[in-house]
């Protein structure tokens, strides 16, 4: 996380003060890069990241669903494949995997990526024939999953950051008094406690995840309403988090709300689900979400013109429509890394 961090950090220099460039765009090239890497390993080449990356968003481009895993395939029931395009992207997306995967059964993978415990767990139980195809769907899976959630996480909080100064403002405070002038690194996340509410105020604004689909095993009573076995039940985070009742002031950006130990009431905040099918990447993607914030905002104002009329729209996720123009500008001062 650290390293791709600084990387983009350092590439966003090399960009003239005020040219124009798409924050949503940065983040998903940002995220995609730190689950590939995480997933499937430090020496996924250049080549085939970009591959796998472009791949996904083609895909994401022509699905229009919440369920990331059915609707890719990867889940129970195959999708209709709608177009030549499609599966294209698709087919293109397995080899790679496929690849990296024959990589790790003969040994030659990076033995810190998820893919390896994949193979490993599988290995452990030689009673249980080897499913690739399982292994694939699972690295998929979790590389989808964990990609668009953040990136949307980290757009939605650079937009609420430029139109809450006195925030922002104190975000940098916060980064200056926990890490001085070196680099912000995985450490300094739970020190970083405005950071990380910062985050979760915009998981509650902005969820990525804004509606999650379930289906009743039998006849109940949801409240006072009677639902037949196999119905469809929409549950809203976007409108949840955004209940009066639940929330003072639902609609202002405060993240005082997760500060000081202050916590929403149960089951009012829900961006990663709840319950059994709770999101696996949780304390990953906070963490995640946490640290390139941090070192991102160390270094660079993101600025949204104050023009800017921004729509939510929903697909895969919950994302700015058309993305987010910003223009970066540059803060004082040059960090060091400490490894
Ligand atoms: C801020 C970031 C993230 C948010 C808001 C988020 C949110 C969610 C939500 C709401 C679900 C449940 C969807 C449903 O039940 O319909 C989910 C599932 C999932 N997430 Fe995340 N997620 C995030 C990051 C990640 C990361 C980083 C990973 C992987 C490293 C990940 C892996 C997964 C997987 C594999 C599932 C499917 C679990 C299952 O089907 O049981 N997520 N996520």
């Amino acid at each position: 996380m650290e390293r791709t961090s600084i990387e983009l950090v350092e590439r966003w220099k090399r960009i003239p003060e005020g040219t124009p460039v798409n924050a949503l765009h940065e983040m998903a090239g940002l995220t995609a890069e730190i689950i590939a890497r995480s997933v499937f390993g430090n020496d996924l080449g250049d080549d085939s990241a970009a591959a796998v990356t472009e791949g996904f968003t083609s895909y994401q481009a022509l699905v229009d669903s919440i369920n990331i895993g059915y609707f890719l395939g990867f889940d129970d029931g195959l999708p209709i494949f709608r177009t030549p395009t499609l599966r294209r992207s698709v087919s293109r997306i397995h080899r790679i995997i496929d690849k990296v995967v024959e990589d790790h059964l003969s040994g030659r993978g990076d033995h810190n990526s998820m893919v390896e415990l994949l193979v490993r767990r599988q290995m452990k139980s030689p009673e249980l024939k080897l499913d690739l195809v399982a292994l694939r769907n699972e690295a998929a899976t979790i590389f989808m999953a964990g990609h668009e959630t953040t990136a949307s996480t980290l757009t939605w909080a650079w937009y609420l950051l430029s139109r809450a100064q006195w925030v922002e403002e104190a975000v940098h405070a916060e980064i200056g008094r926990v890490c001085g002038n070196r680099i912000p690194t995985i450490d300094d996340v739970p020190q970083l406690e405005l950071c990380k509410a910062v985050i979760e105020e915009t998981l509650r604004l902005y969820p990525p995840v804004p509606i999650l689909a379930r289906q009743t095993r039998e006849a109940e009573m949801i409240g006072n309403i009677a639902a037949q076995r196999g119905s469809l039940v929409l549950i809203v985070p976007w409108l949840l988090h955004r209940t009066g009742s639940l929330f003072e002031q639902p609609h202002y950006f405060r993240p005082e709300r997760f500060m000081g130990g202050r916590r929403p009431t149960p089951y009012s905040y829900i961006p990663f689900a709840s319950g059994p099918r709770v999101c696996p990447g949780l304390h990953f993607g906070l963490t995640e979400a946490v640290l390139c914030l941090a070192i991102i905002a160390q270094q660079f104002r993101v600025v949204v013109a104050s023009t800017h009329k921004l729509e939510p729209v929903c697909r895969l996720t919950l994302r700015p429509k058309g993305g987010l123009p910003v223009t970066l500008e540059k803060r004082s001062g040059t960090p060091r890394a400490d490894r």
